[in-house]
């Protein structure tokens, strides 16, 4: 690996951690991250055997400690030209205080530490979700600013992010997808002062093992509505994703910082046009 080479990290390498290290890891070194050592070395074997140069390293985003090692490590190969954040918890995979700690202080922590090592014209996207839009969650000025810009290690202490009061994992999940894209928004400011930009993708359903998983969960039933009712009619690829990311992380988009792109198929327009009703859901 040449010093020299740019560096693209990919956090989290399930379905669309994959799908963005392909569409965008030609010709830079391209540092896989995942909790999940045999979710690694398979991805990485795989994007190697297509040419990709590729090193890996496990973390926990949900530990300060470890997101800090990653992000050392990836500024010891070379400028940190993009950084994709896909690391995530789906709600039928894990409880309150799981969703919380990975999906929203996860995003927080890694705003943070890459910040320190993103080098200037650098870009980085974080994977929310269009649940950030259906969440019944509103946050008052003061909820909204604590959001924002507490620090990543006061968040998960926050009163109204404590599992008393979030009903259940579904509800954990949408409100930490709507924070992901409040943390952006304040992390854009930070990031601009290094030259950098840092936006949110909110992806509909797309078809990953997450997914598939949530399809034959309780909210089945009424994910499969959504599409029927949605203009596009049909799950998302994981290629969707990994061409939205492309923009955002490249050479068109440099206008383009703190704010969201939606990439759901038009399901949230349909819930907003009355094609789809959601009263009785917040997921
Ligand atoms: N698939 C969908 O329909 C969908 C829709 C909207 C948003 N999303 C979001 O997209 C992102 C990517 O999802 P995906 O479908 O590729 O899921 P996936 O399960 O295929 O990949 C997620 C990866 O994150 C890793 N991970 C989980 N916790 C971690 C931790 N603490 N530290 C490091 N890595 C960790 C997992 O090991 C896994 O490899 C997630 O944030 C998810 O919430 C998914």
């Amino acid at each position: 690996v040449s010093g020299s080479q740019q560096v693209f990290v990919v956090i989290g390498v399930g379905g669309m951690g994959k799908a963005i290290a392909r569409r965008a890891g030609s010709g830079k070194t391209v540092l896989l991250a995942d909790f999940n050592e045999t979710t690694l070395h398979a991805a990485a074997t795989e994007l190697r055997a297509d040419g990709f140069t590729v090193e890996t390293r496990t973390v926990d985003v949900s530990k300060e400690d470890s997101v800090r090692s990653l992000a050392k490590a990836a500024a010891n190969l070379g400028p940190v030209v993009q950084i994709a954040h896909t690391a995530g918890l789906s709600p039928v995979q894990a409880s309150v205080p799981a969703i919380i700690a990975v999906d929203l202080v996860g995003v927080a922590i890694v705003l943070d530490e890459f910040a320190e090592v993103v080098a200037p014209g650098g870009a980085a996207v974080v994977i929310s979700s269009m649940a950030g839009a259906f969440s019944t969650f509103s946050p008052d000025a003061e909820q909204l600013h604590a959001l924002m810009h507490s620090p990543s290690g006061e968040l998960a202490a926050l009163p109204f992010l404590s599992s008393e009061a979030i009903d259940d994992s579904t509800s954990a999940y949408g409100l930490a997808k709507r924070c992901n894209q409040l943390r952006v928004q304040a992390a854009s400011t930070v990031w601009g002062a290094r030259g950098a930009r840092v936006n949110t993708i909110s992806p509909g359903i797309i078809s990953t093992p997450m997914a598939h998983e949530e399809l034959s969960g309780p909210s089945g039933d009424f994910m499969r509505l959504m599409i029927e009712k949605s203009g596009a009619q049909r799950l998302g690829t994981t290629e969707d994703i990994a061409a939205a990311a492309a923009f955002l992380l490249g050479p068109e988009s440099t206008f383009v910082t703190g704010t969201d792109l939606l990439v759901d198929g038009g399901v949230v327009a349909a819930s907003r046009n009355g094609a789809l009703s959601v009263s009785a859901t917040d997921s």
